[in-house]
């Protein structure tokens, strides 16, 4: 297990359940673990019944747990006054007034999510902390982000001296930030990447190509979770045995066309909230034990509702 691991994947494959559940896997075995969300529309606070929020908050009925959902605006914020406090004192207000503008560009809104997740990264508070990050396009996006910043700064200093942030004075301590947290992210004693799928065909495809994107920043480690397989059980209705052998078809592929460690999880008959069901899940996937499907093919529509929730 390295300290730092980041759950990806595309939209509605189970990101959040997989990294609750490990959270509470890694906090049930005496780790001090985080759980932090950057995804700008998270359920974090539904998976856990409980609010979260914009700062780091214990999770209720278990120990060593906490959470955050970071907030976009609210991180934009703070960063621009990290950036701007230094000079309030000593810069006349117009200079302020141009440097608050400088920062309210996109670039500043990007650059502050990943502020705050680089200070999670740099803190030795915990032992364990995990990101359950927004569907695919956006994770790979903000995991750019430190090497092109890096670049960034290092043009403007040797040339017009501005970054859309600002004069690259300001900034210049970022760059090695974002130098270290490049290679956190590269460093595979230390960060885990695990993909999460549905053995569906666009969700295989999806994986391949944002392990490929991943690798083009040199990012190569990486286990994938295969979840929401029918369990054979369902043979006896000839639908479902169609759905399981397509299924069984994807896996076979994701088998031999992706080179990672693999998990495989099955689908449940219910939604996967609170920690007795996080603990279940957990079970599954560090134990291995199979849910057990005591409610059988009486609940058939709500099964049917969970196969046919597409993503977002
Ligand atoms: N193995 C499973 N069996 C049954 N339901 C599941 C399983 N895994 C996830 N779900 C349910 O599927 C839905 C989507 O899961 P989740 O929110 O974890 O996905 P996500 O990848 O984080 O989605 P998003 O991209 O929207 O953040 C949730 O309602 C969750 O409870
Ligand atoms: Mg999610």
């Amino acid at each position: 297990m390295t300290r730092y691991i980041f759950y990806s994947g595309k939209g509605g494959v189970g990101k959040t359940t997989m990294a609750s559940a490990s959270a509470v896997h890694y906090a049930m075995n005496g780790k001090k673990t985080l759980i932090v969300t950057t995804d700008p529309a998270s359920n974090l606070a539904d998976v856990f019944e409980q609010e979260i929020g914009h700062k780091i908050t214990p999770i209720r009925g278990i120990k060593n747990l906490w959470a955050m959902e970071i907030e976009p605006d609210k991180a934009t914020k703070e960063y621009k006054e990290k950036i701007i406090a230094p000079y309030r004192e000593i810069m006349p207000e117009d200079v302020i007034a141009s440097l608050e503008e400088n920062l309210s560009g996109p670039c500043t809104t990007a650059m502050a999510a990943f502020d705050r997740f680089i200070d999670f990264m740099e803190g030795d508070e915990y032992d364990s902390i995990i990101f359950d990050t927004a569907p695919t396009g956006h994770t790979i996006r903000l995991l750019q982000l430190p090497v092109d910043w890096s670049k960034h700064i290092q043009e403007a200093a040797s040339g017009s001296g501005q970054t859309c942030l600002g004069p690259v004075q300001t900034i210049q301590d970022s760059k090695d930030k974002y130098d270290r947290a490049t290679a956190l992210l590269k460093d595979t004693e230390k960060t885990t990447f695990i993909f999460v799928m549905r053995p569906e065909d666009l969700s295989l495809y999806e994986t391949q190509r944002a392990s490929r994107e991943l690798e083009t920043i040199g990012i190569v480690s990486g286990e994938l979770i295969i979840n929401g397989i029918l369990p054979e059980e369902v043979c006896g209705i000839e639908f479902f045995k169609k759905k399981y052998e397509a299924q069984q078809n994807i896996i076979r592929q994701a088998e031999s066309l992706i080179n990672k460690p693999k998990q495989f999880m099955f689908l449940r008959d219910n939604e996967v909230k609170g920690l007795k069901s996080l603990e279940s899940v957990a079970d599954e996937l560090f134990n291995g034990r199979k849910p057990s499907f005591q409610s059988g093919i009486e609940h058939t529509p709500f099964a049917l509702q969970l196969l046919w929730r597409r993503p977002i």
